[in-house]
């Protein structure tokens, strides 16, 4: 059995902060935000605003563009670096607000890979019999997890939600997934603190974003470069089969880099980080979400996701839409 992806959505929060508001915060410039990496702008969760509230209005949308209803998911996948609570899941906060119960659902951590891994999950799930028709939601508020005074983090990232329903189906869909991890590199990436350390540390204000970017940047490019090559010659493919490149949106130089490496002009590359920041596994899902709705990508075509993040982790999936 194979799985297509048969609805998408997205939601970005209402409150746009500009690099203009960020030059009022900390010492920086939309000239050096704009040329470093891309980013124009981003999206940041009111007050109270949760990661799962965002995620219930891709996942509605999703499930509305599948032509479906809630209760005809059977999987609910969450990636998200940024839960509501520590438990339930952030899944298990969905299922309820869809009013959808016995279904399994859990949440992913793969950061910025995490949609990736999800999606890749979900596929498993449906080939081997054990879901039809899967929500697999990638869901942010990195904004809860930014130091706002370190300019090296708190220019890149922004918040939102993506949704794909993944519907068991005979005719290709998910052609292929490759997963990847390295956590010899887990300090160049990090929210250092954590529960088990004790609460008592993360209190006293250090569970933010730490980045050694520039080997993060170094390492990203080389290993998505790797990851390319890896699924073409998975598939028997050749670069110019691809009709879209749908990357995790990072940094617009790490994205030309890859789209270098495919051959591929930049109108081929579904890019969204300029207005939607790095929101981490959120940005694959939203990426797509937009170019189906403006009719860019188009059924039958070939697409192909691929992320970098923390660990590290690294993965990409290579689909007929
Ligand atoms: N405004 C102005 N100057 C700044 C800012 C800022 N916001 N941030 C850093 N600088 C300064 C630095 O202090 C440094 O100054 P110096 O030369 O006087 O020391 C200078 O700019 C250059 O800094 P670099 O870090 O070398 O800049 P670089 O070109 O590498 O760009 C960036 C930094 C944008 C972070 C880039 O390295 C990057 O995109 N890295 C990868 C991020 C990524 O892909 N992360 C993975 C996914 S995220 C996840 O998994 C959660």
């Amino acid at each position: 059995m194979n799985s297509r992806i048969a609805g998408t959505g997205g939601y970005l929060p209402e409150n746009v902060m500009t690099n203009a508001d960020l030059e009022k915060i900390v010492e920086t410039s939309d000239e050096w935000i704009t040329e470093r990496t891309g980013i124009r702008q981003r999206h940041i969760a009111v007050e109270g605003e949760t990661t799962c509230d965002i995620a219930e209005k891709a996942a509605r949308q999703a499930i509305d563009s599948a032509g479906l209803k809630p209760q005809d998911v059977d999987l609910i996948i969450v990636a998200t670096t940024t839960p509501d609570r520590i438990f339930p899941s952030t899944a298990c906060l969905l299922q309820q607000r869809l009013d959808i119960h016995g279904c399994a659902a859990f949440d992913v951590q793969a950061v910025c890979t995490g949609f990736v891994y999800a999606l890749s999950v979900a596929e498993k799930f449906i080939r081997t019999g054990s879901a039809t028709r899967a929500l697999v939601v990638g869901a942010e508020t990195t904004s809860r997890i930014i130091d706002w005074s370190d300019r090296t983090t708190c220019v890149l990232f922004g918040d939102g939600a993506g949704a794909v329903v993944l519907e068991a189906t005979e005719a290709p869909g998910i052609l292929s997934t490759h997963l990847h991890a390295d956590g010899a590199y887990s300090d160049l990436l990090t929210v250092p603190e954590g529960v088990s350390q004790g609460f008592e540390k993360m209190q006293a204000g250090d569970a933010y974003i730490k980045m050694q970017g520039n080997e993060v940047f170094k390492m990203a490019v080389k290993t998505l470069g790797r990851i390319v090559d890896e699924t073409l010659a998975a598939n028997n493919m050749e670069k110019r089969d691809i009709d879209w490149l749908i990357p995790h949106q990072a940094n617009i130089r790490i994205i030309k880099a890859t789209a270098k490496k495919l051959n591929m002009s930049m109108d081929q590359v579904v890019v969204t980080v300029d207005h939607h920041g790095n929101t981490s596994a959120a940005s694959i899902p939203l990426a797509l979400d937009v170019a189906v709705r403006d009719g860019r990508v188009k059924r039958g075509e070939t697409l192909l996701l691929e992320a970098f993040g923390g660990g590290f982790t690294w993965g990409s999936a290579l689909l007929k839409y």
